[in-house]
This record gives C-alpha cells, sequence and structure tokens, in this order.
C-alpha cells in the first residue's frame, strides 16, 4: 500500500468555499520554506547495508517492543475527545491552531513516506521491520490529526501532499541526525505540553493534546532507533562528524524556537509562556540527546538566547519582506537572510560541551 492510496481524502466537497479551504489548507502543507517541516529522502540502498549485529540485543528488544504495538488501541477517539466549537473561536488563535495541526500533520507524515519507502526498497530484514512499524505509527499519528482537522470542516490531501511536496535528499548519515533529533524533540514537545495541561486542565483548547503521552511514547521509541543505528558505526558519531552534529542540533532547535514564536495566540490560549516551553523542551532534548551525541549545545552560555533572540527577529523581518514584494522587499529579504545566516553562524561558533556517551544507549521516556 503507498502512501498515497493509505489516506482517504478530505470528505466530499460540496460547496466552493470549502473547495477552497481544502485546497489552501493543502498548499499550506505542501509550501516548502527553510521552516516548514520538510520531505526528504535519501540513499535507500546504503541503509539497507546497515548491520545491526554490534547492537543486536538493544535492538531485538527495542523491534519487540514496537512489534507488540503498545499504542494499537490509542488513535481512537472516545468520550474524552470533546468537540470543539470552530466557528465560535477567536479568529487569531483558530488560525494559528490550524496552523499548528497542519504543521504537525505534514511533520508526521514526512516521517511515514520516508519509512515506508525504506521499508519498500529495502531487502534487509531487520532495517525492514523497523521501518514498517515507524511508518505504521507515523501513518496513525497523521490520519489522527487529519481527522481533527477535518472537524475543523478542512483536511489536508495526504496523497496530492506526497506529489506536491519537494523532496529533499539527504545522505543517510544526515537522514539519522535530523530524524534522530525531531523524534526526540517531538517526544519532548509532546510531553511538555501534556504536563503542563496536566497541571492547567481549564486551557485544554482542544482535545487532541489529552492522546499526547501514549503518542509521544512513539516518537520517544523512534529516537532509540535512530539511536542504535548510529550506534552501528562509531564513525558517525565521531571525528568530522562532530561538526555535522552540532550544525544539526543548533537547526533543529533554533527553528522550532522561530516556528514558536510564530504562533503567540496559540500558546496565550494554551497558557504557555513560549520563552519557557521552548528552554524546557530544549533542556529535555539536550540531556535525552547525551545517550548518543558526544556533545550538546550550552544552552546557559548567554550569547544563546541572545542569538536566538536575533536570528527570531531576522525571519520576522524575511517575512515581513516577503510580503512586502517588490524592490524593497527584494532588498528586505537579502538583508534578513544575511543575518539569519550571521547569526546562525554566531550560534555555531559557541562552544559546545563535550559528552561522554554511555555503554548502552537505552532509554525510557522519563518526563
Ligand atoms: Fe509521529
Ligand atoms: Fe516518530
Amino acid at each position: 500500500m503507498n502512501a498515497s492510496t493509505e489516506f482517504t481524502n478530505p470528505k466530499p466537497t460540496n460547496s466552493p468555499l470549502r473547495k477552497h479551504i481544502v485546497t489552501e489548507t493543502t498548499e499550506m502543507a505542501a509550501e516548502t520554506t527553510l521552516l516548514d517541516p520538510r520531505f526528504y529522502t535519501t540513499d535507500f540502498d546504503e541503509m539497507d547495508r546497515i548491520d545491526v549485529s554490534p547492537v543486536r540485543e538493544e535492538w531485538d528488544r527495542l523491534i519487540a517492543q514496537m512489534k507488540s504495538d503498545p499504542n494499537k488501541k490509542h488513535f481512537k477517539k472516545n468520550e474524552a475527545w470533546n468537540e470543539i466549537d470552530w466557528d465560535g473561536m477567536e479568529p487569531e488563535l483558530k488560525k494559528e491552531m490550524i496552523d499548528f495541526l497542519v504543521s504537525s500533520l505534514t511533520a508526521e507524515f514526512s516521517g511515514c513516506v520516508l519509512y515506508k519507502e525504506m521499508k519498500r526498497r529495502g531487502s534487509n530484514p531487520d532495517i525492514c521491520e523497523l521501518f514498517s512499524y515507524m511508518s505504521r505509527d507515523e501513518a496513525r499519528h497523521a490520519g489522527f490529526i487529519n481527522d481533527a482537522l477535518r472537524e475543523a470542516g478542512i483536511g489536508v490531501n495526504l496523497g496530492f501532499l506526497t506529489k506536491a511536496k519537494q523532496y529533499t535528499y539527504f545522505k543517510p548519515k544526515f537522514i539519522y541526525y535530523a530524524t534522530y533529533l525531531s523524534e526526540k524533540i517531538g517526544y519532548a514537545r509532546y510531553i511538555t505540553i501534556y504536563r503542563h495541561l496536566e497541571k492547567h486542565p481549564d486551557k485544554m483548547i482542544h482535545p487532541i493534546f489529552k492522546w499526547f503521552e501514549e503518542w509521544c511514547n512513539d516518537e520517544f521509541s523512534h529516537g532509540e532507533a535512530f539511536a542504535l543505528l548510529m550506534r552501528t558505526d562509531p564513525k558517525l558519531t565521531s571525528g568530522r562528524n562532530k561538526l555535522w552534529i552540532k550544525f544539526f542540533l543548533i537547526a533543529v532547535y533554533s527553528v522550532m524556537c522561530v516556528r514558536d514564536h510564530q504562533r503567540p495566540a496559540f500558546h496565550k490560549a494554551l497558557g504557555i509562556d513560549i520563552e519557557e516551553y521552548d528552554r524546557e523542551v530544549l533542556r529535555k532534548t539536550s540531556e535525552i540527546s547525551k545517550q548518543i551525541f558526544p556533545l550538546e549545545i550550552d544552552l546557559d552560555n548567554p550569547r544563546w538566547e541572545r542569538g536566538l533572540t536575533r536570528l527570531r527577529a531576522a525571519f520576522v523581518d524575511m517575512d515581513a519582506a516577503k510580503r512586502r514584494g517588490g524592490i524593497g522587499g527584494l532588498f528586505g529579504k537579502a538583508y534578513a537572510g544575511a543575518r539569519i545566516g550571521k547569526n546562525f553562524v554566531g550560534l555555531y561558533l559557541i562552544p559546545s560541551k563535550k559528552n561522554t556517551v554511555p555503554e548502552s544507549s537505552h532509554l525510557v521516556p522519563a518526563y
């Protein structure tokens, strides 16, 4: 079954307005900018050659856990799911809530497409089995979000998205760094929101958050799998590759912070202070990633937050310049682009902290 047939399209559209909204939302998801969740492709043959024997014991344990499918029945609506009054929602909040759902859906579906392709192209039984479980999970996650979007009268045409979205080619090692981090940061984000709402149930602005606890355990396991894949070859986390690891840590961390600041109304409704939340998510992700990466970002260095703030401001200006258009917009874009580059380099130049990676990478969700 391929991705384009597995997902059903949004319910039949019967009004021009609805057709327009569906198209617009699908376009929103199909858009590829520096900040949007991307679709990836890689050298699948190289990945198929991975030999997991160096981590066999831990591998078999993780695969057995994934095979047991603890979340098989989780992604179904039940009495805890309450309908949302989308029409009565304050417009800015509605826009940002939808943006949050579409961007999460795109990220989940991007994982699904990549993992499914690996399973389809591979012949290595270990690798194929892992990727079949992971694509199963991501398909559920994406489907569940799309269902929530349909309640708002919209939905993303995932079959179309598979074809329309641009694919970024990454060497397998870059896929490991980027995907490992996005799985772990995904876990940290979902669990942080979930724990916050446990304490503040009055801020539950959408029932989907009630599903986040078990959901994020899937993401945690996916991250564990990538940690094991990296451990099969020590070269991946040593020598010059440490420079790449640092690059991906900063890229993934900073994109998250920039994106979150684009949704002020959404975070306000949840009662979440964006800066505190980002700090907390990065702290958790950084702590977890010590399981495999020999370095960590010095999040306490004052240059880190200062640089992030400047980077965010440059992205805001970039957005404004794009909207302005014309010659002024063009210059504005070039200037903002240069500042984005400069501030990224500034973040990169902050000395990282050394980390001694433990013998075993095995971790359990602890937050
Ligand atoms: Fe997922
Ligand atoms: Fe995942």
